[in-house]
C-alpha cells in the first residue's frame, strides 16, 4: 500500500520554554531529510506556539497531547480545538494510556474529542492499548475492541481512513521492553480489520496505525518492516534530537 510513515514525538510533561525552542531547533534539521515520511512533534501546551514558530516554513507539523471537545466558555483549565488550529496545531494526541491512568479519560470522552477535532481540520493520534494482566489474561483483543469500538463510534468513512491510530500496550510504555515486531503487526493488523468491518476496505488501507512503547532507534527499522506498522509514536526518545533524528531516519 502507499500509506505515509508517521512518526510522532510525544513530549509529555517534559522542557520548559527555553529548553523545548533548543529541542525543536535541533529537530528542524531533519525537514532536509524527510522525505516521504511524516514528522510531528507534540510538545506541552506552554511551548506550542514557540514550537510552531520555529517549525514554520518546514514540513514538520506540531500536534498537541490533549484537547476539549467545546469551541470555548466556562471549561476553567481547558484548551479548545479551535484555540489548537488558530496557532498552528495539526495533530492531537487524544486517549492516551496516561490520561486513562490518571486523569479519567473514557472511551467516550475519546470520542467526543476526536469529533470535535476533527470538526476543525486537525488529525486525531488516538491512543489504544492492554495492560499487562489484561495481555497476561488474554484480553487485548477484547480491549482492544472496546476502546477502538467506542472511540470511532459514528464516524464517517472518509474521516476514519483519515485518522492515526497509535496502538501503546501499557506495559512497553517507558519500560524499555517494546513489544516484539510480531505480536505489535498483530494487534495492528487486528485494529485495521476493526476498521475495515466498521468502515469499509478504503478506510482500513488509507487509516495509519503507530506502534508506541520504547522506540528507539535501533528497533524502528524492525518495527517498520512489519506490514501494517505505519510508524511510531515515540516518548522517551524524542526527548532528543538526536534519538528521535535517528528513529525518523530509520523509518525511511
Ligand atoms: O506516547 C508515547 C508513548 O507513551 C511511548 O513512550 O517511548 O517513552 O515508551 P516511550
Amino acid at each position: 500500500t502507499s500509506r505515509r510513515p508517521i512518526i510522532a514525538g510525544n513530549w509529555k510533561m517534559f522542557k520548559t520554554l527555553s529548553e523545548a525552542a533548543a529541542l525543536v531547533e535541533g529537530v528542524k534539521p531533519l525537514d532536509a531529510v524527510t522525505g516521504g515520511v511524516d514528522v510531528v512533534v507534540c510538545p506541552p501546551f506552554t511551548a506550542l506556539d514557540r514550537v510552531v514558530g520555529v517549525l514554520r516554513g518546514t514540513g514538520i507539523a506540531v500536534g498537541a497531547q490533549d484537547v476539549y471537545w467545546e469551541d470555548s466558555g466556562a471549561f476553567t483549565g481547558e484548551i479548545s480545538p479551535v484555540m489548537l488550529k488558530d496557532i498552528g496545531c495539526r495533530y492531537v494526541i487524544i486517549g492516551h494510556s496516561e490520561r486513562r491512568q490518571f486523569f479519567g479519560e473514557t472511551d467516550e470522552k475519546v470520542n467526543r474529542k476526536i469529533k470535535a477535532v476533527l470538526k476543525h481540520g486537525l488529525v486525531p493520534i488516538m491512543c489504544v492499548g492492554e495492560t499487562l494482566a489484561e495481555r497476561e489474561a488474554g484480553r487485548t483483543e477484547e480491549v482492544i475492541h472496546t476502546q477502538a469500538s467506542a472511540g470511532l463510534a459514528g464516524l464517517a468513512p472518509d474521516q476514519a481512513g483519515g485518522l492515526v491510530i497509535a496502538y501503546e500496550p501499557v506495559w512497553a510504555i517507558g519500560t524499555g521492553k517494546t513489544a516484539s515486531d510480531q505480536d505489535a503487526q498483530q494487534v495492528i493488523a487486528y485494529i485495521r480489520s476493526l476498521v475495515r468491518d466498521w468502515y469499509g476496505a478504503p478506510a482500513a488501507d488509507q487509516v495509519r496505525i503507530q506502534y508506541g512503547g520504547s522506540v528507539k532507534p535501533n528497533n524502528t527499522a524492525g518495527l517498520m518492516a512489519q506490514p501494517d506498522i505505519d510508524g511510531a509514536l515515540v516518548g522517551g526518545a524524542s526527548l532528543e534530537a538526536a534519538s528521535f533524528t535517528g528513529i525518523v531516519q530509520a523509518a525511511h
